[in-house]
């Protein structure tokens, strides 16, 4: 089966980085196409022209966040263009594929392919790195999720993070009501229960989730102050002056 990793993305100074060492990662796993979703009216030359180089299988999309909700105090990030690609993946995917969100920020084992190839519904393993307890894992017992350890439960029925699930793309097609919610924090929730997902139809991965394979890594923000003033620069450059 294949893999539909959905990036979403936006423009600042660590983009470029962030996606040209994703993308090398991607690169190392067979079968993987890379949808990256920018958050934004048009698509990025910078991203096209590593996508490009990259080889790998992919498509670029390019849908903006509305205004009212960049206004909103806790912003709901990378919604719209997740959005943009889930309805890609209905129209396009293949019944056989399995979707996979992966921030652009985050660091992943390519071990963790393997893990997800065979997802039916949903499986899910462990996260490192994220919040306060370190590690957000579905709890198991005799090989079935019977509840969740992450550092903010918040009344989700599904406690996990982004990187933290794969979906059968068979599966994904089948409901009706599939969306991704623009509330900061419940993204995950609100997709897995538009999913009408159980809890015990949750397949385990990763050694029965005691074992980790992708982190929640941040990258620091980089002020990018200097370059402003120098009217040389090339497009290059200028994307990382950006703010
Ligand atoms: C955490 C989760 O891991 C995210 O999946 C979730 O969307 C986010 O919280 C949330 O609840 O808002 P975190 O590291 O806090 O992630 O957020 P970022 O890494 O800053 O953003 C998540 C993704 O959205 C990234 O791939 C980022 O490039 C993208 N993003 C961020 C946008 O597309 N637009 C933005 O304005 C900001
Ligand atoms: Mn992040």
């Amino acid at each position: 089966p294949i893999i539909y990793v959905v990036t979403p993305t936006y423009r600042r100074p660590e983009m470029i980085a962030e996606l040209t060492r994703l993308g090398q990662t991607l690169t190392m796993v067979q079968r993987v196409h890379w949808i990256v979703a920018e958050d934004s009216s048009t698509c990025t030359s910078a991203i096209t022209n590593l996508l490009q180089r990259l080889g790998l299988p992919y498509t670029h999309l390019a849908t903006p966040m509305p205004d009212i909700y960049r206004k909103e105090r806790y912003v709901p990030r990378g919604v719209s263009n997740r959005r943009a690609a889930l309805a890609w993946v209905k129209e396009n995917g293949d019944d056989n594929g399995v979707l996979f969100f992966l921030d652009d920020d985050n660091a992943i084992d390519i071990r963790l392919f393997d893990e997800m190839r065979s997802t039916d519904k949903v499986s899910m393993w462990p996260v490192g790195l994220i919040g306060d307890y370190t590690v957000s894992s579905p709890v198991v017992n005799d090989g079935k999720v019977v509840g969740f350890y992450d550092g903010w439960p918040a009344g989700r029925k599904f406690q996990v993070d982004m990187a933290g699930f794969a979906v059968g793309v068979a599966y994904l097609k089948k409901q009706k009501k599939v969306t991704m919610p623009y509330i900061a924090g419940h993204e995950e929730d609100g997709f897995l229960k538009s999913l009408n997902l159980s809890v015990k139809d949750i397949e385990v991965r990763a050694d029965g989730c005691t074992t980790i394979l992708v982190w929640h890594t941040r990258t620091a923000k980089n002020p990018s102050r200097l370059l402003k003033l120098d009217h040389h620069q090339n497009d290059n450059i200028k994307l990382l002056t950006d703010n």
